[in-house]
């Protein structure tokens, strides 16, 4: 009988349940959801009642709670711990959006890396990330912890962050467990608000809000989180066919379900559950193992039990997958090891930090620049004028849980530090003001920030979103600038200065005249522990920005959703036309399209080159020829998009298949190499079957979803009855 078996046999029912539950035990870290009724404690553990916990933070209250689960309940049997540990644990990166405009797997892997090597270190098991919600509307406020609009980029971040989690081996001190989160659709809420429900077809789940989630699964994620919302009456925390039919049996994963915070009992709000037993069924059978912090398993699944809603069975199946979980991570043989790593787990300080900056580095988007960027290293002085040049901690973004960080390299004194030779004075401006105006005191800093412009060569205008307005329970319908920030912005172009803005942001914000007022716009998001020093580097030139954008940036709100892969009209816009797809009142296109990102340099892209026709079952080699042709390095993504021209039912415009972003040198050339395997042609048929079907395809290549700035060509996929 192998452990997991022994175990279970000699199991009572109230300490099978208890592996099944997850309680919050940290005081001082963020709480996401409304408190439970009756306070966890202690006294759960030691009485078997749990057997997992988040959000507990310290190595020493780490290890003394597992001590306990190990050696004061009856079958020792060691905790999760868990936490959300979303863009860094220590060392803060760039917020999830931000990094997804590096466009480097690289990054994404090794930022990923370095966390759960912090994260372990202090004894943590498990985090709450990443975060694979598609998102297509940024009223949404967690757009700001996904992959953004495009499901191949989804596919590729989910697999760099899995592994960047779990390394080749979850059982590893320096490891911790990844889930993908929230299965599925979540961006889709209706208007973006958050939790509201979902409503899209069976094919575009298939098609843009699956991919990244089985991505997630060959990666091999151990969790999987079941997201709040309902799909089409169809709540994910009570649904078999997604997490069992779809997940488990279809694509063969054996990992956990961990419950959001309090869904399950979210059930009966939703409508589908009558009482905590009927929910905790529901969950229960559908393959849900752990219930995060609500009330369903601990006082529903006994009274389930009871009215035959469920089976001993069931139990059984859901305990024998979390102690198989533990085992995979190494507990039992080793539950004191993470934490316990002579040295520490983590690599040193020095090397975290440079990752972090490089990463911060690469992660800006610089969506306009008319020459004013970078800045001389030498000349009169700059005015750092806006809420981020005073608020270093804004770079931490919405959700960074632990209060034990290191300290973060501020804006002022990374300006400071790349123009040693230059004075910077710093101004306010205004207070960020979370809603409605700022107070009555901010018209002195206007006044202020507007003399300092005057005495100014060039202001560095930093101001954006609170990033308290960004992330969980944060959605907008007016994504612009708050409080008196817009004012604050016009009183210093009305000095005529020139105004590079550095702007900080979680979404895209519809400030379409300022960035037609200013002379530069740096996208620089929430950047982490290294903000101020990474973007001293790209304002002064020291590196050059190569960030791009991985959303489509709407001119107003009411072009949401904007994306750039959406299905062809039969009524495409033409100009002139009056009954076509368009606006009367807006153009068609965002301001800035997905994959835009200016650089210091300029770059050459060849037209792609790839044989005329293939057979179905081959893959197909593309060749482009990139070439730094400006006067600096620098680096640039190149996108390779795919268009279907003719199939059994509707294809995107164009869908994104493959990038890569190349750093070269002054007047360096490389040749790519971009295979397609024969499920990059595949397309969903009116039957929901996936395959190729023969005839022609365009494939686009370019520096950003521009259609106007596309090189492609045509290959056909040869007809199999022809070829035979
Ligand atoms: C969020 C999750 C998070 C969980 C635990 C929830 O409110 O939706 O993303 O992992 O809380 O903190």
């Amino acid at each position: 009988m192998s452990r997991i078996d022994d175990l279970i046999s000699t199991m009572t029912l109230d300490e099978k349940i208890g592996q099944l539950i997850m309680i919050s035990l940290g005081a001082d870290t963020i709480v996401t959801g409304p408190k439970a009724a009756a306070d966890p404690s202690v006294a759960d553990v030691r009485a078997g009642r749990c057997g997992s916990v988040l959000n507990l933070v310290g190595r020493d209250r780490i290890h003394a709670l597992q001590k306990l689960a190990i050696e004061e309940t009856r079958l020792g049997i060691p905790l999760i711990f868990g936490l959300d540990v979303i863009h860094g644990y220590h060392t803060a990166f760039p917020v999830p959006l931000g990094e997804t405009a590096a466009f480097r797997p690289d990054v994404w892997r090794e930022s990923a890396r370095i966390a759960a090597e912090e994260a372990a270190d202090d004894g943590l098991h498990l985090t709450f990330a990443p975060m694979l919600d598609l998102a297509r509307d940024p009223r949404w406020g967690r757009i700001i912890e996904g992959p953004g609009e495009d499901p191949h980029v989804g596919r590729m971040l989910a697999r760099a962050k899995v592994e960047g989690f779990q390394s080749a081996d979850l059982a590893r001190r320096d490891a911790i467990a990844a889930t993908a989160k929230h299965f599925v659709a979540y961006g889709a809420c209706t208007a973006g608000r958050d939790y509201a429900a979902v409503d899209i077809s069976e094919r575009m789940l298939h098609e843009a809000y699956l991919p990244a989630f089985e991505a997630a699964v060959r990666a091999g994620t151990l969790a999987i989180m079941p997201a709040f919302i309902d799909i089409a009456g169809r709540p994910l925390s009570g649904d078999k066919g997604f997490l069992t039919d779809l997940v488990r049996t279809k694509w063969g994963w054996e990992g956990i379900y961990v419950s959001d915070y309090d869904a399950i009992g979210e059930l009966i709000a939703h409508g589908v559950a009558a009482d905590f037993a009927e929910a905790a069924a529901l969950a229960l059978k559908a393959g849900m193992d752990i219930d995060m912090q609500s009330r369903a398993y601990p006082e529903g699944l006994k009274p389930a039990l009871e009215r035959g809603l469920i089976a001993m069975d069931d139990i059984d199946a859901a305990v024998r997958r979390v102690l198989a979980a533990k085992e995979r991570l190494g507990l039992f043989d080793d539950p004191y090891g993470r934490g316990s790593v002579a040295g520490g787990a983590a690599r040193p300080l020095a090397a975290r930090r440079a990752a972090a900056r490089d990463a911060a580095v690469v992660s800006m988007v610089l969506a306009k620049n008319d020459g004013l960027l970078p800045l001389a290293k030498s000349g009169g002085p700059i005015a750092l004028i806006g809420h981020a040049s005073v608020k270093d901690d804004e770079a931490l973004g919405s959700w960074f849980a632990l209060g034990d960080m290191n300290p973060i390299t501020g804006l002022a004194d990374g300006i400071r530090a790349a123009f040693p030779d230059r004075d910077v004075i710093v101004e306010r401006g205004c207070d960020l003001a979370l809603d409605g105006p700022s107070p009555e005191s901010d018209d002195a800093d206007i006044a202020r920030a507007v003399e300092a412009a005057k005495k100014a060569e060039v202001v560095l205008l930093a101001i954006g979103e609170p990033a308290l307005l960004t992330g969980e329970a944060a959605s907008r319908t007016r994504i612009r600038l708050t409080g008196r920030q817009e004012e604050l912005a016009r009183a210093v172009l009305a000095t005529g200065k020139p105004v590079v803005l550095l702007l900080g942001c979680g979404r895209p914000l519809t400030e379409t005249w300022l960035y037609d007022a200013v002379g530069a716009v740096l996208i620089t998001w929430y950047l982490g522990s290294e903000a101020g020093a990474a973007i001293g580097d790209v304002v002064s030139g020291a590196r050059s920005p190569s960030g791009r954008l991985p959303v489509s940036w709407p001119r107003h709100v009411g072009q949401i959703p904007i994306f750039y892969n959406e299905r062809p009209s039969g009524r495409p816009w033409a100009p002139g036309e009056h009954f076509t797809t368009r606006w009367v009142d807006s153009p068609n296109t965002p301001l800035w399209p997905f994959g835009h990102g200016l650089s210091y340099t300029s770059f050459e892209i060849s037209a792609p080159r790839a044989p005329a026709t293939f057979r179905p079952g081959e893959s197909l080699t593309v060749e482009v020829d990139v070439a730094d042709v400006g006067d600096r390095d620098g680096a640039t993504t190149v996108f390779l998009f795919l268009r279907d021209r003719v199939a059994s039912t509707t294809r995107p415009i164009m869908e994104l298949k493959r990038f890569e972003t190349v750093d070269l040198a002054v007047g360096e050339r490389r040749t790519l190499r971009l295979t397609l395997e024969p499920e990059d042609f595949f397309c969903l048929g009116p039957d929901m079957v996936a395959r190729a079907e023969p005839g022609v395809f365009d494939l686009l290549v370019g520096e950003s979803a521009d259609r106007e700035k596309l090189k492609g060509i045509a290959v056909t996929l040869l007809d199999e009855a022809a070829v035979a």
